[in-house]
């Protein structure tokens, strides 16, 4: 969200109070960042006057901050001259809008951190002028008495209520998935666009937004008329009885969604006309007659050029026909500039950027206008056009302005009476990216309705290694059985935590089972069962208090202290895979830390009795607040896990180190994810071989599927004294195994626990008797003596975070071959890898390689 972004920072302001004394404020300043820079401002709270020596430290954000300063004063300036009580004015007006904000936080109960994005610490040294510190103090004071000063106090209370309307919006989180089409079974690519919602929302009510989530139903179109007319009933009945699938289905799913719409709800059909007739008064729409190829499936012209290369509906791939009929249209065409301009300027409206790009890239074309009407008398069940009777609306057309409608036809709002749209995160399949960001938009703009704030486009769901589900193809995967056979939750994890959105997932049953066995049945379950057994066996069911806390503890509360942050920050940037991650990082800290403290060895000394009472409340701790954390995606086994240590989920004040007392009483234990217990056979050997295409070196970048991966486990290799067989955690649950010539650059010990980064669809090969899964990257330090140095990943990247090229959307994972790769060099300039012009990224941050500039990388 670099559009609309809220940074919180502690500064330090330190003057000379006039004798000899440095006085320092401790505060904070809330800046809201527009575009590049930060137009609105609020303030510092002073915490202590130290005496002492003038702070050290960091100012090289002086200049920024300098430049904030002059542009809040620009709004407070009423006597330029008086430069010196400028500067009080400065501090006063910090001083002041901490009363505020404290109080805010007062009423509204939200510790500040949690409603920041992002905490920087930097020092700033005032220079210009010396304050003293008591008269500096007596004006702060002044600011509400004197009415001298009073042009000050009006512009200060029009800045505060800036800064509060923008916390108002930062505060509101409106998510929609699509509407589905009615007469579709849901499967799992409906329920991961719901269940992504879903969890979303959550997430940000626990950290504090007011939430608005919608989903629903497109019941309109020739699809639904002809099944209807198919099962002898009339299209409202048929809309009626099939829209109930959705909605069990969500309801099984444990979605919390705010509203269900439905396009034939007649609060929706009045929107819809409302619109149509307002384009139609201001010019917008005009009917002329068209004749060209006409897609049933589709239920759209698609122009000459268009067509696949069967001459058939590029989209469907079903044959066209050829129309001639008047109709209506939009004048989509007019607001091209418009929109290019709007992207231009909103890089991040569209997520991930490599579909910005593919927008953009589309908008070099000219754009047609938008054909938006049906002649009933060939499609009857649609919205009728206010202005002519004998038309229906484009199903289209009526269906996305369920976004707004939503809220406003039936007339809902948040709780405190704001209103609901734009929608903060449309979140969509990569195969409606158009008609959201092209339609969609310039619908918008020629209606005056405020745009929606990001579109997020996830990839597809894939099943055999690599298809699309699809009816026809019968490998629909159906989540009711999912669901039904191992519970909603663990249906749920896997959905979220195995998709990075925007890329396409590969969905088999083995993957499956593995991350529900590896994740939850033994990393979350063996914590919470081994805190619960020891809890119950030596302290009588009663969490012990924790007494003086070790290195070994400390570690826990500072991995827990970071995941708290990170999950704040991380949320509302929509990074979810890398959330759930990051939330699971702690669970396996705790893991670690039990076994290096073995409390089930100090069990046994009554001696040790206060050191094991300390391990287990810091682990019942990180457990209850992993659960806590991880509530959003299991909803009901995270409370029955809090049930088990005596606690519960209620609100973001949970999500805080040192809740639990001592003295909770345990619940009943019960294994909250059971392992599944079946035979699974090797992915490698289920997935069906594909036919590909031959790639060209244009293919290559889009189709390697770079992973970073951490070396857990290193050794010699048996047979071949050059090579290392080293085990890879590339976030798949099971390590890889991966043979490479890595022996006369690195010792063992230097590989040890190092981020990699793995080419991990290569063709699996056997090196000297060892099937090596994937290769690794390194650069040539000394080609003669094969020395390389290992490619490095950004530091916070995580095992299975995808590396891309930037500006290149990934294609559908196939295998390659090491002769695909050799189609194509990478090589190291100014330190970063690149193909060609193509700069390697891992969540935007670059790959890098400390080799000389033009040193291949292989
Ligand atoms: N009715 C339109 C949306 C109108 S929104 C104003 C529609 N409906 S749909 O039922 O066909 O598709 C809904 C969503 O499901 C799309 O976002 C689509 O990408 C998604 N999925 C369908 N199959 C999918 C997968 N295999 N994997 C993931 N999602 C996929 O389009």
């Amino acid at each position: 969200m670099a559009k609309n972004r809220i940074f919180f920072t502690k500064i330090f302001l330190e003057t000379d109070d006039g004798f000899g004394n440095f006085v320092r404020f401790v505060g904070i300043v809330v800046g809201v960042v527009r575009d590049k820079f930060a137009p609105a401002v609020a303030c510092a709270a002073t915490d202590s006057h130290v005496k002492g020596r003038p702070l050290e430290g960091p100012v090289d954000m002086f200049e920024t901050f300098h430049e904030l300063r002059e542009k809040i004063l620009g709004e407070f300036i009423f006597d330029q001259d008086r430069a010196v009580h400028r500067q009080k004015l400065a501090i006063g007006e910090f001083l002041e809008a901490a009363f505020v904000l404290v109080h805010h936080h007062v009423i509204h109960r939200i510790p500040l951190t949690r409603i920041f994005t992002r905490q920087v610490h930097f020092g700033v040294l005032f220079h210009e002028g010396i304050i003293n510190c008591r008269e500096f103090l007596a004006h702060t004071h002044e600011t509400h008495q004197n009415s001298t000063i009073h042009k000050f106090s009006v512009h200060w209370k029009n800045i505060v209520k800036k800064i509060f309307s923008t916390f108002e919006r930062m505060k509101n989180f409106y998510v929609t998935t699509p509407i589905y089409y009615v007469n579709d079974a849901p499967h799992i690519g409906h329920s991961y666009t719901t269940v992504l919602a879903d969890i979303l929302t959550r997430f940000h009510k626990i950290i504090g937004y007011q939430t608005f989530f919608l989903t629903g139903t497109d019941e309109h179109g020739q699809k639904v008329q002809r099944a209807a007319a198919k099962r002898e009933v009339t299209p409202q009945q048929h809309v009626d009885e099939y829209y109930h699938r959705f909605e069990d289905l969500w309801k099984k799913m444990d979605i919390e969604n705010d509203f269900f719409i439905r396009t034939t709800m007649p609060e929706h059909k009045a929107f819809v006309q409302e619109c149509l007739q307002k384009l139609w008064d201001k010019g917008e729409i005009y009917s002329k007659e068209y004749e060209g190829w006409y897609s049933v499936g589709e239920e759209r012209f698609f122009g000459e050029d268009e067509l696949d290369e069967n001459k058939c509906d590029p989209i469907s791939h079903r044959p066209v026909e050829w129309l001639k009929e008047k109709n209506y249209f939009f004048k989509m065409s007019s607001y091209q500039q418009k929109l290019i301009d709007f992207l231009e300027s909103h890089k991040d409206w569209i997520v991930p950027d490599y579909r910005w790009n593919e927008i953009r890239g589309f908008l070099r074309q000219p754009l047609n206008d938008l054909c938006i009407s049906r002649p009933k008398a060939r499609l009857s069940w649609g919205i009728p056009l206010p202005f002519d009777q004998d038309y229906v609306t484009y199903v289209w057309f009526d269906a996305l302005l369920n976004y707004v409608s939503a809220s406003t036809a039936f007339h809902k709002t948040y709780a405190d009476g704001t209103p609901i749209w734009p929608a903060t995160y449309h979140l969509i399949g990569k195969d409606i990216l158009t008609t959201h960001s092209v339609y969609w938009p310039t619908m918008l703009m020629a209606l005056d309705i405020p745009l929606p704030q990001h579109i997020l486009a996830h990839g597809w769901w894939l099943v055999n290694g690599g298809d699309k589900m699809s009816k026809s193809a019968g490998n629909v995967v159906n989540p009711m059985d999912y669901m039904t056979k191992y519970g909603v939750d663990a249906f749920r994890y896997f959905l979220a935590s195995a998709m990075v959105v925007g890329q396409d997932a590969n969905f088999t049953h083995e993957s499956f089972v593995r991350r529900i066995n590896s994740d939850l049945a033994n990393d979350l379950g063996n914590v919470l069962n081994r805190v619960h057994r020891l809890v119950l066996t030596n302290f009588e069911g009663k969490l012990p208090a924790a007494s003086s806390l070790d290195d070994a503890a400390n570690e826990v509360v500072s991995i827990a202290k970071r995941v708290i942050g990170n999950v704040m920050e991380w949320v509302p940037q929509v990074k979810l895979s890398q959330v759930i991650d990051e939330i699971m990082s702690l669970v396996r800290s705790i893991n670690r830390y039990l076994e290096i403290k073995a409390p089930w060895k100090l069990a046994k000394d009554p001696a040790l009795k206060d050191e094991l009472a300390t391990v287990l409340y810091i682990s019942a701790e990180a457990v209850r607040l992993s659960l806590c954390l991880l509530w959003p995606v299991i909803p009901t086994k995270a409370q029955e896990g809090l049930a088990m240590i005596g606690s519960k989920f209620t609100d973001v004040n949970d999500l805080a180190w040192g809740i639990l007392k001592g003295g909770e009483v345990f619940g009943e234990g019960k294994p909250l994810f059971p392992r599944i217990e079946e035979e699974v056979k090797k992915q490698e050997v289920q997935q069906k071989p594909k036919q590909n295409k031959p790639l060209t070196a244009a293919d290559v970048p889009a189709a390697m599927d770079l992973r970073v991966a951490q070396i857990v486990e290193v050794a010699d290799h048996p047979d071949a004294t050059s090579l290392y067989v080293l085990k890879v955690d590339a976030g798949e649950g099971e390590p890889r195994t991966i043979c490479s010539g890595l022996k006369s650059s690195y010792k063992a010990e230097e590989l040890q626990n190092r981020k990699i980064l793995l080419f991990a669809n290569l063709k699996p090969s056997a090196l000297r008797g060892i099937m090596s899964q994937g290769m690794l990257f390194a650069g040539d330090l000394e080609p003669e003596t094969h020395k390389c140095r290992l490619v490095s990943v950004p530091e916070d990247a995580k095992p299975g975070d995808r590396a891309l090229f930037k500006g290149v959307a990934p294609s559908e994972p196939r295998e390659l071959k090491v002769k695909d790769f050799e189609k194509i060099a990478l090589s190291a300039k100014g330190g970063a890898v690149f193909c060609d012009t193509l700069a390697l990224e891992v969540n935007g941050k670059p790959v890098t390689c400390d080799v000389a500039d033009g040193s291949g990388i292989h």
